[in-house]
């Protein structure tokens, strides 16, 4: 049998995203000196572009890294050894993001929630309450957690805060909803808001960021955690001039430029969201048209970068997929943790557009006929009618 596939895969998982050609051409421009002045000029702009992004008027931080390496970024700077964290645990991200704090010597409280449902901000409230003598030094919760669909309201987490008195920062994890979904770290009073590049910014893996509050600044300047490669204090020392304190990820600095502006200037940011929110709308209706389930049981908290969906009864999720990477050559996200080959997961993210989706929802569609999975109804043609209806 020949491997040759014609035509272009489809990148369907909920990043890394299809990355568009214009980024990749940036990226393969010649590498710079990253102590010269033109590359001082490109990283005061992609600096100042990323406070855009994250809506703060205070500093982004951007390191070599994947997203993990953020998050650990974003306990090392503010945090002591051996402190009391509060992290909610409603999925496969946030379980991840606690077994890294464990690891590094942190004392996480997990409130341990229903993985279909969003951060219940009341719960937060409660632990918080009980900690009269301010333990807790930190709250840290995902804005839209990957692994589930579902997006949480990170202004009511905020509320559920200051109504409790509690002095705890707030860390939120927005890898998979930065520059798809709004989120303002100022207005929204976060303290530490960990990112990545390779989502709703369409770059490849590769770059991560922390955008940081002022009170996270103070915390980090009486910070005594051990660190070096991600402290704040020497990126920011070189920032303040475009430069990095070692040798940073230039090309995909310069794919970053082109990113921003693409998602800043040219579309913009009101516009981007209400696309990646046009196609999750499509999605869902093609999934209810199906008969299927969508994995995320709270119809207010249904995540517009992606669509998880549950496998209908004693059917594989990793063998609906398998076929469709096989018979369509379009990858679709896998089931994590607890719910490994129990759903599947389809990205509507980043560089994407109404025929790409139908495509997307043809292919997913296709492949349920293939694995005799019983169908309600096309949910290619209610899609085709929406998308239709609202162009
Ligand atoms: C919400 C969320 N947090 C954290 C991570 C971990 O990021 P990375 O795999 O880039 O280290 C991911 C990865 O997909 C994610 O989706």
């Amino acid at each position: 049998m020949t491997t040759f596939r014609s035509g272009r895969h489809f990148l369907q998982i909920p990043g890394p995203t299809n990355v568009p050609s214009r980024v990749l051409a940036a990226i393969a421009s010649p590498t710079i000196d990253h102590r010269s002045p033109e590359f001082g000029e490109l990283g005061e702009e992609v600096l100042t572009g990323l406070k855009g992004i994250f809506q703060t008027s205070n500093p982004v931080v951007m390191f070599p890294s994947s997203g993990t390496g953020a998050w650990e970024a974003a306990l090392t700077n503010t945090l002591k050894l051996g402190d009391t964290v509060l992290m909610y645990e409603a999925g496969y991200f946030a379980s991840q993001w606690k077994r890294l704090a464990l690891r590094l010597g942190l004392e996480p409280i997990v409130i341990d929630a229903d993985w279909r449902n969003p951060v219940d901000p009341s719960k937060i409230f409660d632990v918080l309450k009980a900690d009269v003598a301010n333990k807790i030094k930190a709250v840290c919760v995902v804005h839209n957690e990957t692994s589930t669909g579902v997006t949480s309201d990170i202004t009511a987490v905020r509320r559920a805060i200051n109504e409790a008195s509690h002095q705890a920062l707030l860390m939120v994890d927005t890898i998979s909803s930065l520059g798809s979904v709004d989120y303002q770290h100022d207005s929204w009073g976060v303290d530490v808001t960990v990112g990545g590049s390779q989502k709703g910014l369409m770059l490849p893996p590769g770059l991560s960021f922390n955008a940081i509050s002022k009170k996270a600044l103070e915390e980090h300047r009486t910070s005594n955690f051990p660190r070096s490669y991600w402290d704040w204090g020497e990126q920011l020392e070189h920032n303040a001039s475009g430069f990095f304190p070692y040798t940073p990820a230039t090309n995909l600095i310069f794919g970053l430029r082109e990113s921003l502006k693409m998602l800043l200037v040219e579309e913009g940011l009101i516009h981007v969201f209400e696309r990646h929110r046009r196609h999750a709308e499509a999605t869902r209706r093609a999934v209810r048209a199906w008969g299927l389930n969508i994995f995320c049981a709270d119809e207010k908290a249904h995540s517009n970068t992606l669509t998880a969906i549950l496998s209908p009864d004693n059917t594989s999720s990793n063998k609906i997929r398998k076929t469709i990477l096989e018979k369509f050559d379009m990858s679709l996200g896998t089931g994590l943790g607890k719910y490994a080959d129990k759903i599947f997961r389809i990205g509507h993210l980043g560089y994407f557009n109404d025929l790409m989706l139908t495509a997307t929802l043809s292919g997913v569609e296709m492949g349920l006929m293939l694995e005799n999975v019983p169908l309600k109804g096309s949910g290619t043609q209610v899609a085709l009618d929406y998308l239709a209806k609202t162009a």
